[in-house]
């Protein structure tokens, strides 16, 4: 996608598509007004009309408008003025490009990008991923009727001051870069199960690191993980005739500094095993590598960008299958921490296989390590789809992780932890158990990890609620890409001041 930022006049440019926005009570933005101007007076009489409206996503198409250059005004509610921020923004935009979606633009003017309330830099950037977000559609299994994307080309951003053109631009690379991994870990997610294998996780982790110089992967098999001792990761994998593969990327941009480590779950199916699920939408336990997905996009998205820093990327990936072979609950397995740990369910699988690669990671001696995993069903009913679960050993590592979820409308909620919490994962018989019991089982899972990351600066992202959405708009969201990009963004250095 190519990208300009103007400050003309925008009744004055020629463009396939022209987005406007109203504010709630009539209020016009910027462009609006200049637009109303332009028109005679055309919007505030649809205002009035109530054809128009400054509702948060209504939408009005008017077509050949007279008096500007645009073959087609998108006219969008922003909301109330005063609340307007980069959410808005992306909400009203994504409206837009839905009321114009089965055409056939090529050439595209964002007239919101402007207002007071959002920055130029963070404005480009959701135009950017918004765009991406709304034209993307996983149809690579439909034989037929395959719905025909716009054909966007050209995207003109508009700005009140030409200095601001700098950080719109770099807002918009970012931007791209976040959309690219952001639709990688759509497609690995949206895959069916019997697609998206550990191998096939393998593998798309193999032909990042051949199209990017800085990126090297190592697969290792099942028998190279038993000499680790990884025994925990391997009980998951005990009932699957799909090979469990574990997966190391390393993205170099910085010398010898002490990298960041991000560890995904990548269990691409997640049966329960023995302690079996129940039938009901079970299908969607195939995006249970959703956090394996988001980690490979973010290294995408890093390597896109060439970000100065260094980068590590951990993904455990295993089918967690019933059978002649599985585990059973009272099994007591030993990890490669050497902590021995007693499965009382199978279903608590994920845990599992991250003891075992956050103990891996130890190697990399890392700045700081974040784990990302479809983790708990209690994470969904504490925060459902908006917030993910944020739990860390460190106030510095969590604030900043926080900070960055608001900057990049990808937003995390902390969760406490502590000894009382873990006390709730004893054992009688080994040294800990895999489940903590109905309460709070969001933190009990993370006081488990964190008996694998003492001495480390570590936090755990639960992203059960927030990976894929449900119903009519069923499909992995690309979450958490632009938060952890946005935390890597930081660490590099490269965000406008
Ligand atoms: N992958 C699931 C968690 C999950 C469930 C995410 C539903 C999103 C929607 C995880 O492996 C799991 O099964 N967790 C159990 C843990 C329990 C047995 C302690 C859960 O949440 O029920
Ligand atoms: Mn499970
Ligand atoms: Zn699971």
């Amino acid at each position: 996608m190519e990208y300009f930022s103007t400050t003309s006049k925008l009744s004055q440019r020629a463009t396939d598509c022209l987005i406007v926005g109203v504010y709630s009570k009539s209020v016009l933005s910027i462009a609006a007004a200049e637009i109303n101007l332009a028109t005679k007076g055309e919007i505030k009489r649809l205002l009035k009309s109530g054809d128009a409206s400054g509702h948060l996503g209504h939408t009005l198409v008017l077509q050949q408008p007279s008096g500007v250059k645009a073959k087609r005004i998108v006219v969008v509610g922003l909301g109330k003025q005063a609340k307007f921020d980069v959410v808005a923004l992306r909400k009203a935009l994504a409206a837009a490009l839905g009321a114009v979606a089965k055409t056939k633009c090529r050439a595209l003017l964002v007239g919101l990008t402007q207002e007071p309330g959002i920055t130029p830099y963070y404005a480009a950037r959701a135009t950017a991923e918004t765009v991406h977000d709304v034209l993307y559609n996983f149809t690579e299994m439909k034989s037929a009727h395959k719905k025909p994307r716009m054909p966007l080309a050209k995207i003109g951003l508009a700005n009140t001051e030409r200095s601001h053109a700098k950080h719109a631009m770099l807002g918009a690379e970012h931007g791209e870069a976040i959309a690219l991994g952001m639709s990688l870990a759509k497609n690995l997610g949206n895959q069916p199960p019997n697609v998206c294998t550990p191998s096939h996780l393998a593998r798309t982790a193999q032909k990042l690191a051949r199209e990017n110089a800085r990126v090297s992967t190592r697969v290792l098999n099942e028998a190279e993980m038993k000499r680790l001792g990884m025994g925990s990761l391997l009980s998951v994998t005990a009932g699957a005739a799909e090979p469990a593969k574990f997966i190391i990327m390393e993205y170099k941009g910085a010398g010898k500094s002490a990298p960041v480590v991000l560890v995904g779950k990548g269990v691409t199916f997640d049966t329960g095993g023995t302690s079996l699920k129940p039938g009901a939408a079970m299908d969607e336990m195939k995006y249970d590598m959703c956090g394996a997905a988001s980690v490979i996009g973010t290294i995408a998205a890093v390597a896109a960008l060439k970000l100065p820093i260094n980068l590590n990327v951990v993904v455990p990936a295993v089918v967690n299958m019933p059978g002649g072979s599985a585990t059973v609950p009272g099994d007591i397995v030993k990890s490669m921490s050497g902590q021995t740990i007693e499965i009382l369910n199978t279903d608590a699988e994920g845990r599992l296989i991250l003891c075992d690669a956050l103990t891996y990671a130890r190697r990399f001696k890392p700045a700081a390590i974040i784990d990302v995993a479809t983790l708990t069903g209690a994470c969904v009913i504490a925060l459902g789809k908006y917030h993910a679960g944020l739990m860390s050993n460190d106030d510095e590592l969590a604030d900043s992780i926080l900070a960055a979820g608001l900057r990049a409308s990808d937003r995390a909620w902390r969760l406490p932890m502590g000894d009382d919490y873990a006390s709730q994962l004893k054992s009688n018989f080994a040294d800990m158990a895999n489940i903590g019991g109905r309460d709070a089982g969001t933190i009990t899972a993370a006081c488990f990890l964190g008996k694998f990351t003492t001495d480390m600066v570590w936090a755990h992202l639960d992203i059960a609620g927030v990976a894929w959405l449900t119903g009519a708009k069923k499909g992995a969201t690309g979450r958490p890409v632009p938060l952890l990009t946005e935390i890597l963004l930081a660490r590099a250095g490269v965000l406008p001041a």
